[in-house]
């Protein structure tokens, strides 16, 4: 089991109505695929954590990393995981406006914002991966 975390850039005329229809259509092939994750969305960037068999993963994310709805894909995780993070979830999506107390959260999408080093803040990066899972539970 893979799992791959990776951050990316919304493109200037990403809206509700793409999002509404990114999600069905990313669920319903997640499930065919024994995909699972969760999908952030916050000041414009989107931060994806998705996980499952490997070929079935590299394949979808080759296929998600030329989507036009967004720009910029950093690979910021990238491990083999003994089980699934989100087992419940075929695309869990979070608004992270509507998020303000999840704890590392604010440390990630300022470093995405700044288009700094994320990688100083994969501390805050597990600790907001773990807070989800404790949710998606
Ligand atoms: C931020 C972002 C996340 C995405 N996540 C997924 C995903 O988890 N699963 C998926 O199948 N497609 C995902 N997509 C959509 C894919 O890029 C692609 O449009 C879709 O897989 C094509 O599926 P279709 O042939 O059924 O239309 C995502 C796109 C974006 C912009």
């Amino acid at each position: 089991m893979l799992s791959i975390v990776y951050s990316s850039r919304a493109s200037d005329s990403f809206d509700e109505a793409y999002l509404v229809d990114l999600l069905l259509r990313s669920r319903r092939n997640n499930k065919r695929l024994g995909l699972s994750g969760m999908l952030l969305h916050h000041g414009g960037h989107f931060l994806q954590a998705i996980e499952g068999p490997e070929d079935a993963l590299r394949e979808r994310m080759a296929i998600i990393a030329s989507d036009p709805r967004h720009s910029s894909l950093r690979m910021l995780l990238e491990e083999e995981i003994p089980e699934r993070t989100f087992p419940a979830w075929t695309m869990g999506h979070v608004e992270a406006d509507d998020e303000p107390a999840a704890p590392g959260l604010r440390n990630v999408f300022e470093a995405l914002a700044a288009g700094g080093d994320v990688s100083d803040s994969l501390p805050s990066l597990r600790e907001l991966i773990r807070w989800y899972q404790v949710r998606a539970a």
